[in-house]
Parts: C-alpha cells; structure tokens; sequence
C-alpha cells in the first residue's frame, strides 16, 4: 500500500473559516474525510502546522520512506530558504500544491521557494489540487 502524506503549512487549520471567497467553506477535515474514503487503497496522513521547524522536521521524518509528499506550505511558500532546502534534502518525491491561483494573485505569491525542487507544482483547483496531487502517486 502507498504511504502517502499531505502538509499543510501555516494559517491551513483555518479553511473553511479563512477567506471562503478565496479557499472555499469546507474544512481541511471534511476535505480529507473523502478523500480517505475515495482513496482506500492508499494510506494516507495529513499533517499540519503553523510554524516552519515543525514543517521541516515533518519532512525530514518521512522524506525518506514514504512514498510521496503532497506540500501546500502556504505563506512559507514565498519565504522559507529553509522548507525549500528540506525539499531538496529529502528522497520521497514532492509535489506543491496551492488552493488558490497565487499567480492570478499578488506578486509576492508568484514566487516559490519549493516549486525549484518539486516534482511538480499544482496550482489554483481548491481543495481539488491535493487530490490531483493523490493521483500523480497512483
Ligand atoms: C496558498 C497560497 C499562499 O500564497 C497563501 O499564503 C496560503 C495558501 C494556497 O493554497 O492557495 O496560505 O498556499
């Protein structure tokens, strides 16, 4: 069984409270639940945090055994050496995701510090980019 593992980074705990307009009305919770149930044949984690150490030593503990990484590490994205490094450290694949179109947003999301050592990069589909991001590890 694939050993899969969403990370969320900061402010993530608040979906469905946090800017619906942008991120939508469903909690990370409910989201999950579905996917869970969708997926059986996957084992699948979530993780989240709002500060960044917690977030590289998550990626640190399973970057080299599971089978892949599903990564939105939110405002981290624009700002962390550190998350990007431990991306680039780390064996397990990676694939970023984002709820919303951070380039059809400001310029200062425009920029990730991930995406240069992500297997991929999913953008802008709601909480539908992490179940893309379950499906390129199928
Ligand atoms: C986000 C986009 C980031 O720019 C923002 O800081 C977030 C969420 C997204 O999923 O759309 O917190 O990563």
């Amino acid at each position: 069984m694939k050993k899969l593992i969403i990370i969320n980074g900061p402010n993530l705990n608040l979906l469905g409270k946090r800017e619906p307009d942008i991120y939508g009305s469903l909690t990370f919770n409910e989201f999950f639940e579905t996917v869970v149930d969708k997926y059986p044949q996957v084992a699948l984690e979530h993780f989240q945090s709002n500060i960044e150490g917690e977030l590289i030593d998550k990626l640190q503990e399973v970057g080299f055994s599971y089978d892949g990484i599903i990564l939105n590490a939110a405002a981290y994205t624009h700002t962390s050496v550190g998350i990007g490094d431990a991306v680039a450290a780390i064996e397990t694949p990676v694939v970023e995701v984002h709820i919303s179109n951070t380039f059809d947003r400001e310029s200062f999301r425009h920029m990730s510090f991930i995406s240069p050592n992500a297997k991929g990069v999913i953008v802008g589909f709601g909480l539908q980019s992490y179940e893309l991001g379950i499906q390129i590890f199928l």
